[in-house]
């Protein structure tokens, strides 16, 4: 039996990939007030604005792929049973293979009626318009949890955590909860590594800090966990 590897990942993972994080120098916060763009409220008020920083980004990714850190990560699934549980809404880690992906803050690929949140559609092209609808012909959103909505996810991501043998965290500052709290559902003591140039607060025991981007840390990591098997 395979044990259990729970992967938490952030934007840290997919910055060699071009894309940008949030609150490094540079981020997307830096560039953007996060409550223009990134909430219910801004989408009510300004959605011209809201809908252009997400074609933006859908743009971007729709160009970009995956890079060294995704990679290893999905040559883990030979030796583990790996759940990827990420802050992410690019598919970069399902790009490179990974199977078993959990978005807790939505997919930027896919847009959602604002009639009725379970009708969710894969954009074949990056540019949304307003004036897009569904199929019960109201405007279609950014299938993106936005500050201040809830985050369903959070219910299937925590028994996940609770029942890891080794949890990994890899490319987040570990600012935004309910997302960053996971790592405290972890079982006390199991190994917990985490890679980041910088290093984020990890109030655990058993934590490696794996200083390094992804693409780098991401080799020693795999030499670290191969001594789990
Ligand atoms: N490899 C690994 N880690 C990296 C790299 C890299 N190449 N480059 C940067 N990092 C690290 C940074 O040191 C930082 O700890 O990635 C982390 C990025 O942190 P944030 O920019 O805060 O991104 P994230 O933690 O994913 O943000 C969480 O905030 O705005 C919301 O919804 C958004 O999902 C996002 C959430």
């Amino acid at each position: 039996m395979k044990k259990k590897l729970v992967v938490l990942s952030g934007a840290g993972i997919s910055q060699e990939s071009g894309l940008k994080t949030f609150r490094d120098m540079g981020g997307l916060w830096e560039q953007y007030d996060v409550t223009q763009v990134a909430s219910s409220e801004a989408w009510e008020k300004n959605p011209e604005l809201v809908n252009r920083f997400y074609n933006e980004r859908r743009k971007q990714l729709f160009e970009s792929i995956p890079n060294a850190g995704h990679f290893g990560i999905t040559e883990l699934e030979q030796w583990f049973d790996t759940t990827i549980i990420t802050q992410n809404v690019d598919d970069l880690h399902e790009i490179a293979g990974s199977k078993n992906v959990l978005h807790l803050h939505g997919e930027l690929r896919k847009v959602r009626s604002t009639a009725n949140p379970k009708l969710i559609y894969t954009m074949k092209d990056w540019e949304l318009k307003l004036g897009d609808k569904c199929e019960l012909g109201s405007q279609l959103r950014p299938h993106i949890v936005w500050f201040g909505e809830a985050v369903p996810a959070m219910q299937e991501a925590i028994p996940i955590a609770q029942e890891a043998d080794i949890f990994v965290v890899i490319g987040t500052s570990l600012a935004v909860y309910p997302a960053a709290g996971l790592v405290n559902y972890t079982s006390p003591g199991i190994p917990i590594f985490v890679v980041d140039p910088n290093a984020p607060d990890v109030y655990r025991k058993n934590v490696t800090f794996i200083q390094k981007k992804a693409g780098e840390g991401v080799k020693e990591l795999k030499t670290e966990l191969k001594k789990l098997i």
